[in-house]
């Protein structure tokens, strides 16, 4: 094993991309997890781990990773992308089947301790896998997951892009939501509207749900039609490099009552207090408690049921975040969702969410939407 796959310029320099600098740090903070847990290689079968070392954006592969070597194995479909993409990684072309080839990989990199993405690698992949390979086996959990939790440079340069792209979705599409109109038709016009800005795709299915339907936290939109008076919930995001933003806003179509307005300023006092305490050392559990115990006070406790955010990342629910048993401990780097709502049954509902990055200090607010009441 010596090849590195590191390509040299027309001039004789190596050309050194931001991508290649971004891997070689991933690589340096996955072997450092090796050596601490006495394994000699890990086995990388998920798609989000494996382009998260690699550079990689295809759609399979998987990659392996030993003290000195870094092998991704790719079928025939990939394998000049991925000569082109990984380039601190020897690419290989498998046939037919990937776990065959994994094996001779493993096996020439002198191999006795193996770790596997327990929690990702099928049953039956495992037990073919041990027919193939005798080693000993390390059933590895969120191994190189917990790796992304801190985001580099480059990856919060893509976030602050799909943020930036939902941003903008949203100051478009305020101009055009109006009574008449389905939840559907206003999905797919924000949908559009992010490709246009630059998005490479939605980066989920975009929620759109008024009046009662809100009260769903997670309604997926149909030909209901907007009515005036009614609150109306967006929640979409961007994916932009292989990231995403994830933002949500409540608006109200018309002049808002008492009760939709009192509503709204629970949620929104809610997540501005927990901003307020997301920093280094701050408990997830702890973060939840500020907006849950808000919610709670002014008497809408039983209507917040879900967990006040996630870790943004490859995945837009890429990890734990802040719920009432999270165990996370923020770190400068994390990139996280702070997005409490209110759902209450044959009314509607409420949520406001923003995406933030932990900084030395305290949290910067990526989303740059307006969380007014927008009264439209
Ligand atoms: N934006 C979808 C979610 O956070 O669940
Ligand atoms: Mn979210």
């Amino acid at each position: 094993m010596s090849r590195k796959g590191t390509r040299v310029s027309g001039k004789g320099f190596p050309e050194t991309t931001e991508m290649d600098r971004a891997v070689e740090g991933r690589l340096a903070r996955l072997r450092s997890k090796l050596a601490e847990k006495r394994l000699d290689v890990v086995l990388v079968t998920n798609m989000d781990n494996v382009r998260y070392l690699t550079g990689f954006t295809g759609s399979t592969a998987t990659a392996i990773v030993s003290k000195s070597d870094a092998v991704l194995l790719v079928d025939s479909r990939y394998t000049l992308q991925a000569s082109e993409q990984c380039r601190r990684f020897q690419v290989r072309e498998y046939k037919d089947s990937v776990l065959p080839a994994a094996a001779c990989v493993v096996k020439e990199m002198k191999t006795r301790r193996l770790a596997f993405e327990a929690d990702h690698m099928s049953y039956a992949d495992h037990r073919k896998l041990r027919t193939l390979l005798s080693v000993r086996y390390y059933g590895a959990l969120r191994f190189v997951d917990d790796l992304r939790l801190v985001k580099d440079s480059q990856e919060v340069a893509a976030i602050r892009q799909a943020v930036a792209i939902s941003d903008k979705c949203f100051e478009d599409v305020i101009g055009r939501i109006k009574p008449g109109m389905s939840e559907r038709e206003l999905a797919i016009d924000m949908d559009f509207c992010m490709r246009r800005h630059g998005a490479d795709k939605p980066a989920f299915d975009t929620i759109v749900a008024a009046g009662p339907h809100a009260a769903f936290p997670h309604a997926q939109p149909s030909d209901r039609i907007l009515e005036a008076g009614q609150l109306v919930k967006m929640d979409f995001g961007a994916e932009y490099g292989q990231y995403p933003s994830d933002l949500t806003r409540t608006v109200c179509l018309g002049k808002a009552d008492a009760k939709q307005r009192e509503v709204y300023n629970t949620v929104l006092q809610a997540q501005l207090k927990a901003i307020d305490v997301v920093r280094p050392g701050a408990a997830g559990k702890d973060v939840d408690a500020v907006a849950r115990d808000h919610i709670a006070a002014a008497g809408y406790g039983e209507y917040f049921g879900h967990g006040l955010g996630h870790s943004l990342g490859r995945g837009v629910h890429d990890g734990p975040g802040f719920s009432r048993t999270s165990t996370i401990i923020l770190e400068p780097g994390m990139v996280m969702t702070v997005e409490p709502g209110i759902y209450i049954p044959d009314w509607g509902g409420v949520r406001i969410e923003d995406d933030v990055l932990v900084t030395e200090s305290g949290c910067e607010i990526l989303t740059g939407a307006t969380k007014e009441l927008l009264e439209l």
